[in-house]
């Protein structure tokens, strides 16, 4: 006996977060400089978010810059900061676009320019009703729970009061449901620190693609995938 299998809508996951990384050896394997490798990166990035925005995609959450990668040299941490000042000033251009803009992390330390153009990129998307893109800078998910916790103190909160839900609203994605999709190029098979706490039931997909030559239709295939994923959330 043969049973047709039925057709069924692919689903979307709601929130998809990804790990741009593999802009150094991109560079690296076209002998070009690391700095060139984020300046790909970055088009890529803007390509993706108006991809995600394109399909009706609720949230996607990108690592731009984790609280470890100080440990850089200082002409390419300028230079990653450099093209975060350049997307924050061109980001006029994502109003047109309906993208809701929000920055995750420890943004205090940011040069005060940067800073007062992430204040405006965010007061001026708030009211889209597209994607809301939310950018990871100076993001580290050991740092956001550390926080947490101590905003938690601060603010009285009684031990027995302390639930899973109250954490989740004390990190930098409260209010955002969890990211169902983590999606890592690069060939590296880790988290690197990224939403640790939100990751904790995600799906993960993980390839050997470098971010800048990450396209729409590798999306698509990752996409594809998450829709054969059986997820159980522990139970049968
Ligand atoms: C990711 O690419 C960008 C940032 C971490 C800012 P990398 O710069 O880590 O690229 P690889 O891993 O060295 O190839
Ligand atoms: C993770 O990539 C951070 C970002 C993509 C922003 P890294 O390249 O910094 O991660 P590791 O060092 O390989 O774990
Ligand atoms: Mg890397």
């Amino acid at each position: 006996m043969f049973f047709k299998k039925k057709q069924t809508e692919r689903v979307l996951p709601r929130h998809i977060a990804i790990i741009m990384d593999g802009n150094g050896r991109w560079a690296k394997k076209r002998s070009l400089p690391r700095s060139a490798g984020h300046v790909a990166g970055a088009k890529t990035f803007k390509d993706i978010a108006r991809y995600c925005n394109k399909i009706g995609l609720e949230y996607l959450t990108v690592y731009a810059f984790s609280t470890e990668n100080w440990k850089r040299p200082k002409d390419e941490v300028e230079g990653i900061m450099r093209l975060l000042r350049d997307y924050l000033i061109d980001a006029e251009n994502f109003k047109d676009e309906n993208i809701k803009v929000k920055f995750l992390g420890n943004l205090e330390v940011l040069d005060e320019d940067i800073k007062a153009l992430i204040k405006k990129n965010e007061e001026g998307s708030k009211n889209a009703t597209g994607l809301n893109l939310n950018i990871a800078i100076n993001y580290g998910g050991k740092d956001e729970i550390t926080r947490a916790v101590r905003d938690i103190v601060k603010e009285g909160i009684k031990s027995e009061d302390i639930t899973e839900e109250v954490i989740s609203q004390h990190l930098y994605t409260k209010g955002m449901p969890d990211p169902d999709f983590i999606i890592r190029p690069s060939g590296e098979y880790r988290l690197s620190n990224y939403l640790i706490w939100q990751s904790a039931y995600a799906e993960y997909w993980f390839s050997d693609i470098l971010w800048p030559d990450f396209k729409p239709r590798h999306l698509e295939q990752a996409i594809d995938e998450f829709n054969h994923r059986n997820r159980r959330f522990g139970g049968v």
